[in-house]
């Protein structure tokens, strides 16, 4: 019966695989030991739901993508690009998202087929995209292992050097290396059941994370040139704006909330009726922006103090916050820094792995949804796909470098099909769906059980018209703008 009842779940059932949150232990919520009852249980209270829901958005995203992001579409334009994506398309999408999950009690799959027949397809679109992402999130997952264990092992004052990043990605066995670990890391969890454990230790670590963010952030600031650094970090230079700007922007605010994949929708249908969705949505969407400002303004500033913040520096990718970081905890000597970088990284990887944990029990309710396997099976071929999948990803800079279009490696392109095609897809359909196939007024009526929906209006007018048209805008424009070449 396991593997039935689990699929009341599908697509990505398991609320409580993540992060800090004291509800979701109370939550019972059918996952891991496949302990399923007829019902769905629920969070209790709503800061159990926030903080669930807001434990699966702070990872990786926050800390590693947005701050390379900021750094690469010219700073306070970014920033001020993305705020407005997030108090227009990211409230509205993720109200949306939640209220499809209470509404219908089950997940992504299921959802859709619950609502409409005819849309079962977009389900199945929202669950593809955390097959795509979880390879490569693991591959960045060894990276923040491999500088884990370089500083814990004493060779901080290595990973400083101008090389270190570099020589690292292009090495095939250790990028291989790190990555099978990392997998192989959340598999274990994931097969033994033992995520409770994992969360238990997040409530303390995602908090530390934040204080040792703020107290690096505060250090940095007081270094010379790093005021430069903040200028560009937040003031909008509208001269930088560009389609890749809002692109980029955009797929950040899907990835970094966890939306447009149907991760939300779960999410949704664990709360209950007497919570609100929209005050809910309001903090969740304040805490995640918040972490990722944070985190932003302790990595680009340090750019400007180490390397006067030269376009090579700025615009470099996903490296960043493994080559400016080092530099500042060096400044520490070699004992004081040691400790510093591995402690930073520590908790870093912890995010990370509460997000790939979250991911991988996604991806296995979706095979054992699909093929009808056993739990165990499903994690294992869910474990091999990962490693298979993550391979080209992980070799990306090194064997296979020379497979890459407009200067893209592998792994950036895995980035770019889910966060700036599959999600801005899966977006607009969400918001052509609830405008005109089931109407607003499912949605509304969902969200107004419990109190007035403030923002009720607002909420009409944009998922009927500016989000979709919005949205294709973005995608139509950026595609002809790079048509051929993509180089964003
Ligand atoms: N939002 C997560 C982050 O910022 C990444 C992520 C995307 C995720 N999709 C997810 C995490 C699904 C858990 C589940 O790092």
């Amino acid at each position: 019966m396991e593997e039935k009842d689990t699929s009341l779940a599908t697509g990505c059932e398991s609320p409580t695989a993540d992060a800090s949150n004291e509800a979701a232990q109370s939550a019972q919520t059918p996952n891991a030991g496949g302990e399923v009852g007829k019902k769905r249980s629920s969070f209790t209270g709503k800061i159990g739901f926030v903080l669930a829901a807001a434990g699966s958005a702070v990872g990786l995203g926050n800390i590693w993508r947005f701050p390379y992001l900021a750094a690469k579409y010219g700073g306070g334009i970014f920033i001020l690009t993305y705020i407005i994506l997030a108090v227009t398309f990211g409230f509205v999408l993720m109200i949306a998202e939640i209220a499809i999950g209470r509404k219908t009690g089950a997940s992504a799959i299921n959802a859709f087929k619950k609502l409409h027949k005819k849309w079962a397809f977009l389900g199945i679109l929202c669950a593809v995209i955390p097959i795509i992402i979880l390879p490569y999130y693991s591959v960045i997952g060894g990276w923040v292992g491999k500088y884990f264990f370089t500083y814990l092992t004493g060779s901080g004052a290595a990973a400083a050097g101008d090389t270190f990043f570099s020589s690292f990605i292009a090495s095939p066995w250790q990028s291989l290396l790190f990555f099978a670990l990392f997998v192989t890391v959340v598999f274990v969890i994931v097969l033994f059941g033992v995520e409770k454990g994992v969360e238990k230790t997040s409530k303390f670590l995602m908090p530390a994370l934040v204080l040792l963010t703020i107290g690096v952030t505060i250090y940095t600031l007081t270094m010379p040139n790093s005021l430069e650094g903040v200028k560009y970090y937040l003031l909008p230079d509208f001269k930088k704006f560009s389609i890749g700007t809002v692109l980029g922007a955009l797929g950040q605010l899907f990835y970094s909330m966890s939306l447009a994949m149907g991760i939300m929708i779960t999410y949704g249908s664990y709360m209950k009726k007497e919570n609100k969705i929209e005050s809910s949505v309001h903090q969740i969407e304040v805490f995640d922006t918040g972490i990722a400002l944070l985190a932003g303004l302790m990595i680009v500033p340090a750019a400007f103090v180490f390397s006067d913040g030269s376009p090579e520096t700025l615009g470099q990718g996903p490296g960043l916050m493994f080559v400016a970081l080092p530099k500042v905890f060096q400044t520490f000597g070699p004992v004081g820094g040691g400790i510093l970088g591995a402690l930073f990284f520590a908790l870093v990887l912890f995010a990370a792995l509460t997000s790939a944990i979250s991911l991988m029990e996604t991806v296995i309710s979706i095979v054992i949804d699909k093929f009808r396997l056993s739990r165990r099976k499903a994690c294992l071929i869910t474990y091999i796909g990962t490693l298979l999948l993550g391979i080209p990803s992980a070799l990306g800079f090194g064997a296979f470098k020379k497979v890459s279009i407009g200067g893209m490696t592998i792994l950036d392109m895995m980035d770019f099909l889910s966060n700036s095609v599959l999600m801005p897809i899966a977006a607009f359909l969400t918001c052509v769906f609830i405008g005109y196939v089931i109407q607003c007024k499912t949605i509304t009526d969902e969200i107004e059980l419990n109190g007035k929906f403030a923002m009720k209006k607002f909420f009409n007018v944009m998922v009927k018209y500016v989000c979709p048209i919005g949205i294709a805008a973005i995608l139509l424009t950026s595609i002809l703008d790079v048509a051929g070449v993509f180089k964003l």
